[in-house]
């Protein structure tokens, strides 16, 4: 069975993240046509046109290639004062140029959005998405992903602990498996 390449962006850069352990939880509950890669987003420095020439920021250049080289792109974000992390905002600008050389145009996406609060993040979740439909990534709709109160989640060796948590994230993946197939 051929394996269609995710690249999963993660909207925090913290050590111990808890966005990144969903990241890393996903390896082991995704459907196995699913090759789950986290691209890297940390590094690139921040938009800015005037490096827009023959010879952009090298990390810019690998972040759009290893874009585009994935069949499908799911972002894990956190919330920050009720938006998208601007290290998240950052990647999404720098993806979207030079103009007409977007790496989002009809890629297959999906977001999760987490927060140790009640609310799950919904507003970095419809905040990101807004940005989404402007850059023409074909965003799922459904089921959506909003995950609260993340600070008890994951056991000592970063294990989804709730089985119902664990079904719900298989569930998604799938769905999302099946909007790849779909629009891939
Ligand atoms: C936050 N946090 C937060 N949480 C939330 O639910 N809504 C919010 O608007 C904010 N705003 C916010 C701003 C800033 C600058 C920080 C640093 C944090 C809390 C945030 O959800 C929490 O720190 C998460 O643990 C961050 O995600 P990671 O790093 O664990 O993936």
């Amino acid at each position: 069975m051929s394996q269609k390449q995710i690249g999963v962006i993660v909207g925090s850069l913290r050590k111990g993240s808890f966005t990144g352990m969903m990241a890393h939880a996903l390896q082991e509950l995704s459907p196995p046509s699913l090759k789950i890669s986290n691209i890297e987003i940390g590094a690139m420095p921040h938009y800015n046109q005037d490096l827009e020439t023959d010879s952009p920021p090298a990390s810019w250049t690998q972040f759009r290639k290893q874009v585009l080289a994935s069949n499908g792109i799911l972002f894990i974000t956190p919330e920050y004062n009720r938006g998208v992390p601007g290290v998240l905002k950052n990647a999404v600008d720098v993806g979207s140029r030079p103009w007409g050389k977007s790496v989002w145009a009809g890629k297959p996406g999906a977001v999760i959005s987490m927060s140790p609060g009640a609310l799950g993040g919904i507003a970095a979740n419809h905040h990101l998405r807004q940005t989404l439909v402007g850059v023409g990534l074909a965003t799922m709709a459904h089921p959506e992903a909003y995950l609260p109160a993340v600070g008890g989640m994951f056991d000592e060796s970063g294990k989804l602990k709730s089985a119902e948590t664990r079904e719900f994230i298989t569930a998604f993946m799938r769905a999302f498996e099946a909007w790849i197939n779909k629009n891939g």
